[in-house]
Protein backbone atom coordinates (compact mmCIF):
# COMPACT_ATOMS: atom_id res chain seq x y z
CA UNK A 1 0.00 0.00 0.00
CA UNK A 2 1.33 3.63 -1.02
CA UNK A 3 2.32 5.73 2.14
CA UNK A 4 0.97 8.77 0.58
CA UNK A 5 -2.19 7.24 -0.31
CA UNK A 6 -3.34 6.78 3.70
CA UNK A 7 -1.73 9.78 4.52
CA UNK A 8 -4.52 11.24 1.88
CA UNK A 9 -7.17 9.57 2.71
CA UNK A 10 -6.25 10.02 6.92
CA UNK A 11 -6.27 14.01 6.20
CA UNK A 12 -9.40 13.75 4.82
CA UNK A 13 -11.15 12.80 7.97
CA UNK A 14 -11.15 16.02 9.03
CA UNK A 15 -13.63 16.85 6.40
CA UNK A 16 -16.29 14.34 7.23
CA UNK A 17 -19.75 15.39 7.84
CA UNK A 18 -20.85 13.35 10.17
CA UNK A 19 -23.42 15.32 12.30
CA UNK A 20 -24.84 11.55 13.37
CA UNK A 21 -22.95 8.95 13.67
CA UNK A 22 -19.62 10.40 14.33
CA UNK A 23 -18.24 8.07 12.72
CA UNK A 24 -15.84 9.73 10.19
CA UNK A 25 -14.53 7.47 7.30
CA UNK A 26 -11.73 8.58 4.66
CA UNK A 27 -11.53 7.03 1.29
CA UNK A 28 -8.20 7.94 -1.32
CA UNK A 29 -8.83 6.98 -5.11
CA UNK A 30 -5.57 6.20 -6.73
CA UNK A 31 -5.42 7.19 -10.48
CA UNK A 32 -3.15 5.53 -12.98
CA UNK A 33 -1.88 9.02 -13.46
CA UNK A 34 -0.83 8.98 -10.20
CA UNK A 35 -3.32 11.65 -9.22
CA UNK A 36 -5.07 11.18 -5.68
CA UNK A 37 -8.62 12.00 -5.32
CA UNK A 38 -9.79 12.19 -2.03
CA UNK A 39 -13.74 11.93 -0.35
CA UNK A 40 -15.38 11.61 3.07
CA UNK A 41 -19.00 10.81 4.23
CA UNK A 42 -21.61 13.42 4.33
CA UNK A 43 -24.55 13.08 6.35
CA UNK A 44 -27.78 14.40 6.04
CA UNK A 45 -30.22 14.66 9.06
CA UNK A 46 -32.33 12.07 6.57
CA UNK A 47 -30.20 9.56 7.82
CA UNK A 48 -30.73 7.43 4.00
CA UNK A 49 -29.39 10.31 2.29
CA UNK A 50 -25.53 10.00 3.99
CA UNK A 51 -23.26 9.49 0.99
CA UNK A 52 -20.43 7.20 2.11
CA UNK A 53 -16.56 8.81 1.59
CA UNK A 54 -16.04 5.94 -1.28
CA UNK A 55 -19.29 6.97 -3.74
CA UNK A 56 -18.22 10.83 -2.51
CA UNK A 57 -14.41 9.81 -3.67
CA UNK A 58 -15.75 8.23 -7.08
CA UNK A 59 -18.20 10.61 -7.93
CA UNK A 60 -15.35 13.52 -7.44
CA UNK A 61 -13.23 11.97 -9.94
CA UNK A 62 -16.39 11.17 -12.04
CA UNK A 63 -17.26 14.41 -12.14
CA UNK A 64 -13.74 15.81 -13.28
CA UNK A 65 -13.92 13.72 -15.86
CA UNK A 66 -12.31 10.69 -14.81
CA UNK A 67 -13.51 7.25 -15.95
CA UNK A 68 -13.35 3.61 -15.39
CA UNK A 69 -10.02 2.44 -16.67
CA UNK A 70 -8.02 5.93 -15.02
CA UNK A 71 -8.72 4.33 -11.49
CA UNK A 72 -6.05 2.00 -9.97
CA UNK A 73 -6.88 1.54 -6.66
CA UNK A 74 -8.79 2.96 -3.46
CA UNK A 75 -7.90 3.32 0.40
CA UNK A 76 -10.73 3.28 2.68
CA UNK A 77 -10.23 4.43 6.34
CA UNK A 78 -10.97 5.49 9.66
CA UNK A 79 -9.56 6.79 12.79
CA UNK A 80 -10.36 3.14 14.84
CA UNK A 81 -7.97 0.73 15.62
CA UNK A 82 -9.54 -2.04 13.16
CA UNK A 83 -10.74 -1.80 9.84
CA UNK A 84 -13.71 -0.97 8.30
CA UNK A 85 -14.57 -2.28 4.81
CA UNK A 86 -17.26 -0.83 2.43
CA UNK A 87 -20.91 -1.29 2.68
CA UNK A 88 -22.95 -3.04 0.02
CA UNK A 89 -24.20 0.48 -1.46
CA UNK A 90 -20.36 1.51 -2.08
CA UNK A 91 -19.50 -2.34 -3.24
CA UNK A 92 -22.51 -1.94 -5.98
CA UNK A 93 -21.08 1.73 -6.94
CA UNK A 94 -17.31 0.59 -6.95
CA UNK A 95 -18.23 -2.39 -9.70
CA UNK A 96 -19.60 0.15 -11.91
CA UNK A 97 -17.65 2.90 -11.61
CA UNK A 98 -13.75 1.25 -11.17
CA UNK A 99 -12.27 -2.02 -13.09
CA UNK A 100 -12.72 -5.56 -11.38
CA UNK A 101 -9.02 -5.52 -11.21
CA UNK A 102 -8.96 -2.38 -9.24
CA UNK A 103 -7.02 -2.90 -5.79
CA UNK A 104 -9.09 -2.04 -3.11
CA UNK A 105 -7.46 -1.31 0.57
CA UNK A 106 -8.94 -1.22 4.12
CA UNK A 107 -6.56 0.61 6.60
CA UNK A 108 -6.58 0.96 10.05
CA UNK A 109 -5.96 4.07 11.70
CA UNK A 110 -2.56 2.17 12.30
CA UNK A 111 -1.89 1.54 9.06
CA UNK A 112 -2.71 -2.01 9.28
CA UNK A 113 -4.49 -2.66 5.36
CA UNK A 114 -6.45 -5.72 4.31
CA UNK A 115 -6.27 -5.65 0.64
CA UNK A 116 -8.79 -7.52 -2.41
CA UNK A 117 -9.59 -6.52 -5.86
CA UNK A 118 -13.23 -4.81 -6.30
CA UNK A 119 -14.45 -8.09 -7.96
CA UNK A 120 -13.97 -9.78 -5.07
CA UNK A 121 -16.05 -7.22 -3.15
CA UNK A 122 -19.48 -8.13 -4.55
CA UNK A 123 -19.43 -11.80 -5.82
CA UNK A 124 -22.39 -12.48 -8.14
CA UNK A 125 -22.98 -8.57 -8.75
CA UNK A 126 -25.73 -6.99 -10.69
CA UNK A 127 -23.48 -5.14 -13.73
CA UNK A 128 -23.80 -3.68 -17.14
CA UNK A 129 -23.84 -7.28 -18.75
CA UNK A 130 -26.64 -8.35 -16.92
CA UNK A 131 -28.74 -5.96 -19.04
N1 LIG B 1 -19.69 4.77 5.88
C1 LIG B 1 -18.80 5.08 4.89
O1 LIG B 1 -18.52 6.25 4.62
N2 LIG B 1 -18.26 4.06 4.19
C2 LIG B 1 -18.52 2.74 4.43
O2 LIG B 1 -18.07 1.89 3.68
C3 LIG B 1 -19.30 2.34 5.60
C4 LIG B 1 -20.09 3.43 6.23
C5 LIG B 1 -20.28 5.87 6.65
C6 LIG B 1 -21.75 6.08 6.42
C7 LIG B 1 -22.15 6.84 7.66
O3 LIG B 1 -21.89 8.21 7.47
C8 LIG B 1 -21.20 6.32 8.73
O4 LIG B 1 -20.16 5.64 8.04
C9 LIG B 1 -21.83 5.35 9.71
O5 LIG B 1 -22.54 4.36 9.05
Amino acid sequence: MDQSLFDSAQGALKNAYVKYSNFRVGAALKLKNGKIITGVNIENASYGLSNCAERTALFTAYAAGYRKADIESILVTTDKEYLVSPCGACRQVMRELMPDDAVVFMSDALGNTKTLLNKELLPLGFTEDDL
